[in-house]
């Protein structure tokens, strides 16, 4: 699959997702300050990749999009929960954020709390009440992406990552603080779109899925580190350079820009064998190699 026919179904997914997420919202003039501070950060413009990665593993393994499309909105607004907590001055403290103000900068730090929780909350609503599942699918998925959101996945992970900024980790612990605070994520879209296409954990197939999640995980926190040093703030839509002021342990307080870039571009062929022999892989694929070259 071409660059060019991978951003159109980027494109396709992302479109089928923000209405798909619009849904969720009814207005409430009592808790508008709320509302709106969500959708702020949910309609920013995030590049929808984990929605994209559950899309196409439904697609995968013969799934429709109406199966699918509630775990993919419950992932993307437990990453945006995520990205909102994470820019608090408590956390990253950061001031830019998919190309526009941090969702505190605009509605001050207690509304952008009360909106992480809120979109984190809405994220179970979304995948517990998908009746395009079965009950028992819809259970199996809620939780397991509890798990990669929880204490031993993504928030274990940022509790890794900010102990990491008063002491140096070895690599094995960065790895598993990578693995955490973004793989797991990404392995619950990837696994969550399987599931809503009728594939079990007792299917073989299944390790696939995790093996080509947990690769691609690992890299793109890698390629994330990398552009933090190298990227451009306005193509990122973040603010660059924050995780060395910060003293953060990134995959670059171990090795060089190109070694990190190696590492990832290793990481992406183990993501690509695992599910290239399956029929109709070539978004996956394509997804994979441009995720370790992404410029944002
Ligand atoms: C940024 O994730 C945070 C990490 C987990 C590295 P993305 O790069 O997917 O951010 P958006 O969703 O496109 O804004
Ligand atoms: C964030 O990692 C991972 C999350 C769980 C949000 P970073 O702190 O490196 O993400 P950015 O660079 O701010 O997007
Ligand atoms: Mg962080
Ligand atoms: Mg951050
Ligand atoms: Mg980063």
């Amino acid at each position: 699959m071409t660059e060019e026919v991978l951003m159109l179904l980027m494109d396709r997914d992302a479109t089928l997702t923000e209405a798909a997420l619009r849904n969720y919202y009814t207005e409430d003039e009592d808790i508008k300050e709320l509302l709106d501070s969500e959708r702020y950060s949910l309609f920013a413009g995030g590049k929808r990749i984990r929605p994209l990665l559950a899309l196409e593993f439904c697609h995968l393994f013969g799934g429709e999009d109406a199966a699918v499309l509630p775990f993919a909105c419950a992932v993307e607004m437990i990453h945006t929960y995520s990205l909102i907590h994470d820019d608090l001055p408590c956390m990253d403290n950061d001031d830019m954020r998919r190309g526009k103000p941090t969702n505190h900068k605009v509605f001050g730090e207690s509304t952008a709390l009360l909106a992480g929780d809120s979109l984190l909350t809405g994220a179970f609503e979304a995948a517990a009440s998908n009746v395009e599942v079965g009950s028992d699918v819809a259970v199996k998925a809620v939780a397991y992406l509890a798990n990669c959101a929880g204490r031993y996945g993504m928030v274990g992970g940022q509790i890794m990552d900010l102990a990491g900024e008063h002491r140096k980790l070895s690599l094995d612990e960065l790895l598993k603080l990578h693995s955490m605070k973004t793989g797991a994520l990404i392995s619950a879209a990837c696994v969550m779109g399987a599931l809503a296409a009728g594939i079990t954990f007792r299917d073989r197939c299944m390790e696939d899925v995790v093996t080509y999640a947990e690769n691609i995980g690992l890299a793109f926190q890698i390629v994330d580190d990398i552009l933090d040093q190298t990227g451009d703030s306005q193509t990122l839509g973040k603010n660059v350079g924050v995780d060395a002021e910060r003293n953060k342990n990134t995959f670059l307080s171990f090795y060089t820009v190109e070694e990190a870039q190696y590492y990832a571009d290793q990481l992406t062929a183990q993501a690509v064998a695992a599910v290239e022999s399956y029929p109709n892989s070539e978004a996956l694929v394509a997804l994979a190699k441009w995720l370790a070259t992404r410029k944002k």
